[in-house]
């Protein structure tokens, strides 16, 4: 899929980067979308008719799916609390069968036992909430699926230490967000995933890690995105209240700056989790 005017404007801003180098950045992370795709493909679930997608985002996911996978007899539903996600996909994609809606995933607007597949890519480790009730939105997901419908997710996780960069950047969201009174789920291991799924009434829960690619990025250009995502990283620190948050947002960012596996780890992984309802 050919990146927008405005995707490569946005990357060249977010990482400094040049515009041959947005557009190889594109192409890395399209080709990773791809592989996705591929995997979500052999598992021979995306079936049935109706489909909820929940965390739209920017939609890249979205629209590799809508192109590869998505049949003209399916009909896809799009999910995302930010209205201005909503927007943007629904000006990407205009197809009968795609409706794009603003809706939270603590309140999904469906009725239960309604669509016979759900998928979501890269959302569950985002989620925030003043509740704290992180149960209430699996439980919300799994409602809406017919008996016997498959749930698809997609997710960071941190097994290990295998993601270190990622895990990093998660923990300092999350010290931000607790600044604020707001928890937010972050990165948990497979078994957590799992036993979430499974207390919200998922069966048959399976996982596997996928796209574990060595860094696939050119040097010069890992190192501007190493660079941009310290510099959000100090800043996301500047802003936090709290003396004590602060105090220990800085000790972890000190214990990770300059070690070479925060540059050379392998990308992703990503954590792929299936079960049926
Ligand atoms: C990282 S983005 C998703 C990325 C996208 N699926 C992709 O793979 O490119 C996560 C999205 O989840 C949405 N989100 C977070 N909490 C949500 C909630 N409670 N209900 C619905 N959407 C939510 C955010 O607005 C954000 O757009």
């Amino acid at each position: 899929m050919n990146p927008t005017l405005k995707e490569i404007r946005n990357l060249k801003q977010q990482f400094s980067l040049t515009q041959k180098e947005a557009q190889q950045y594109h192409k890395i992370i399209q080709h990773r979308l791809n592989k996705e795709i591929s995997s979500v493909e052999k598992l021979n679930l995306f079936k049935g008719k109706l489909i909820l997608e929940c965390g739209t985002g920017q939609g890249r996911f979205t629209q590799t799916l809508v192109k590869n996978l998505l049949r003209p007899d399916q009909v896809l539903y799009t999910i995302d609390s930010t209205p201005r996600m909503i927007k943007n996909i629904g000006s990407k994609i205009r197809r009968k069968n795609f409706h794009p809606l603003v809706a939270d995933l603590w309140k999904i607007p469906f009725p239960d036992n309604h669509f016979d597949a759900l998928i979501s890519h890269y959302t569950l480790h985002g989620l925030r909430s003043k509740s704290k009730d992180f149960l209430k939105p699996f439980k919300e997901m799994i409602g809406v699926l017919k008996p016997g419908a498959p749930l698809i997710a997609m997710t960071f996780y941190y097994d290990k230490g295998e993601n270190p960069s990622a895990y990093l950047y998660h923990r300092l969201i999350q010290l931000s967000y607790q600044d604020k009174g707001i928890s937010f789920f972050g990165l948990k291991s497979p078994e957590i995933y799992k036993n979430f799924l499974r207390k919200a009434g998922l069966k048959k829960i399976k996982s596997k890690v996928i796209n574990f690619d060595s860094f696939p990025f050119p040097e010069k250009l890992r190192d501007k995105i190493h660079a941009a995502r310290l510099k959000e990283e100090k800043n996301l620190i500047k802003k936090i209240k709290s003396s004590k948050l602060k105090k220990e947002a800085e000790k972890i960012l000190s214990s990770f700056e300059g070690k070479p596996e925060l540059k050379n780890q392998k990308v992703g992984p990503t954590l792929l989790l299936w079960g049926r309802k």
